[in-house]
């Protein structure tokens, strides 16, 4: 079997954070002291996967590859595909399916920011079933603006809706998706919504009418963080802060995670350094390279 690839869903024109967004795209902004992205770019390490699909509007994918590169320098290989318009993070799917080329994939959006102990061995979990999809359910205050998971008493899940009106649980779908190699195919068969979008909620329901739908709780431990708003970036930025000062460690770090899982080595950790060296971000990749 192929193994599983990773793909980040960072296209959309940010038009909720205007104007800051008018002319760089979202998943570039500064959260705190990285870009977006690298935050869903860790997540997807931390499940332990190396080859990954960034998917961007068509004008800002230059500003992606300057900085991601072609993954090499962390031991990776990142493919990045366009996507045209906002059509639904489905179309993802449809758009990386020769990327994929049959294999399982976890897919994260691009500015949802994850942050929890157990957060690579739930992903690990998840992206070792050999069939079916898994996504994580998380009590949120207003589950109206995500994806709605509702379960019966046994946890077993009724369903799952799309900004619903009046939501059955308070538990929204986050933005990982862990799905077995079908993906693609149950993703051309979606119809656009009322929105003009290929919603994931139907290839989620696709994957719940045929039995192979499992949702974990990701419970009162993990933050997954909105950047959906002005406050909220603001907010999502502080919380990295103050994580961060509070332990000496990073959030977020792709070359720090590439070295510890054994993706580059002792030098190449330290030449990477010296691009940063002027910044603290430098100095703690010399410090992981000392031993931490
Ligand atoms: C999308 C999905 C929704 C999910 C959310 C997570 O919403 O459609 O099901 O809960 O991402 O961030 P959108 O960002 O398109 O409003």
């Amino acid at each position: 079997m192929t193994d599983r690839k990773g793909i980040i869903l960072a296209g959309g024109s940010g038009t909720r954070l205007y104007p800051i967004t008018h002319s760089l795209s979202k998943q570039l902004l500064p959260l705190y002291d990285k870009p977006m992205i690298y935050y869903p770019l860790s997540v997807l390490m931390l499940a332990g996967l190396r080859e990954i699909a960034i998917i961007t509007t068509p004008e800002d994918q230059d500003q992606f590859r300057r900085l991601l590169r072609d993954g090499s320098q962390w031991g990776m290989r990142f493919e990045y595909i366009t996507q045209a318009r906002p059509e639904g993070l489905a179309q993802a799917y449809i758009l990386a399916e020769d990327f994929l080329g049959g294999a399982a994939s976890t897919m994260v959006l691009g500015d949802n920011i994850f942050y929890g102990h157990d957060l690579p061995q739930l992903l690990k979990r998840a992206g070792s079933r050999p069939e079916g999809g898994t996504v994580f359910g998380y009590q949120v205050r207003d589950p109206e603006r995500y994806g709605v998971v509702s379960f019966d008493r046994e946890g077993t899940v009724l369903s799952i809706e799309e900004k619903p009106a009046k939501p059955r649980s308070n538990f929204a779908v986050t933005g990982i998706y862990v799905l077995d190699g079908s993906a693609p195919a149950r993703a051309r068969a979606v119809r656009p919504s009322e929105r003009g979008e290929l919603e994931i909620t139907e290839v989620l329901t696709s994957y719940l009418s045929d039995g192979l739908l499992n949702v974990e709780r990701m419970g009162r431990g993990f933050a997954w963080l909105d950047t959906g708003t002005h406050a909220s970036l603001l907010d999502a930025g502080n919380f990295v802060r103050m994580i961060e000062e509070r332990q000496n460690v990073k959030i977020g770090c792709p070359e720090e995670i590439a070295f510890s899982e054994g993706w580059i080595d002792e030098a190449a950790l330290r030449t990477l350094s010296q691009l940063y060296l002027k910044t603290e971000y430098g100095q703690y990749l010399v410090r992981i390279a000392d031993g931490g």
